[in-house]
């Protein structure tokens, strides 16, 4: 089985850590301290070194320690398919999110072909009690764990979704804008489709 380890992460005024630097390696880690300690936040901050709005779908302002509100970055040495790689992803006021790997400016969807991670949470609860679409988001990052090329084919999808959503609640009567997006979910579809088919 391949094997994927963070060997440093570094978390730079990132919630309750203003700088720290942690050395785990390949084993099962265990986090523990009191409530408040800080323990979720790591896991948290882990959470953003894959694509998305992470363990707690926190927007990135809230991210970033209070009160210095300086942004945040968090960085890591990721040991992945047998090959050493730093990814850091930082998020500056009024200019969002960016992501590094190797030293270059990348997409956050490329983080997916490097950091594969998955979380389940007590608040997931909810996966098993409320509507598919939660259900639906999470079986998108579990297979996005195995073929990094479906984050493409969800964010299509969701972004596509949002956006006829708008135009609904604006009461739009545009058919071509319709049809356009209409295009952009049934592509995302299908490429979702494809993956939970043949996997
Ligand atoms: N943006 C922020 N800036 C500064 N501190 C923050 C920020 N966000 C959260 N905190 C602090 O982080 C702490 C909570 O950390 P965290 O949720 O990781 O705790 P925990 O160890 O997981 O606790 P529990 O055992 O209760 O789950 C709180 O003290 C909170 O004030
Ligand atoms: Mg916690």
């Amino acid at each position: 089985m391949p094997k994927l380890a963070i060997t440093g992460l570094w978390l730079s005024h990132f919630r309750s850590y203003k700088s720290a630097f942690i050395e785990p390696d390949a084993r099962i880690i265990a986090l523990y301290g009191p409530n408040g300690a800080g323990k979720t936040n790591i896991l948290e901050a882990i959470s953003m070194l894959s694509p998305g709005r992470g363990l707690r779908r926190a927007p990135a302002d809230e991210l970033m320690r209070h009160p210095e509100n300086l942004g945040w970055k968090v960085s890591a040495e990721l040991e992945s398919l047998s090959e050493n790689h730093e990814i850091s992803t930082k998020s500056v006021p009024d200019s969002g999110r960016f992501v590094e790997i190797d030293g270059k400016k990348a997409p956050q969807t490329a983080l997916g072909n490097l950091a594969r991670i998955i979380w389940l949470v007590p608040v997931m609860d909810r996966l098993w009690i409320e509507g598919a679409s939660e259900r639906r988001r999470f079986l998108d990052r579990m297979v996005m764990s195995f073929h990094p090329s479906h984050a493409d084919a969800t964010l299509i999808y969701e972004k596509s979704m949002r956006d006829r959503n708008r135009l609904l609640k604006d009461q739009v009567r545009d058919a071509a804008w319709y049809d356009a997006l209409g295009a952009g979910i049934a592509n995302g579809q299908v490429r979702r489709g494809n993956y939970c088919q043949s996997h």
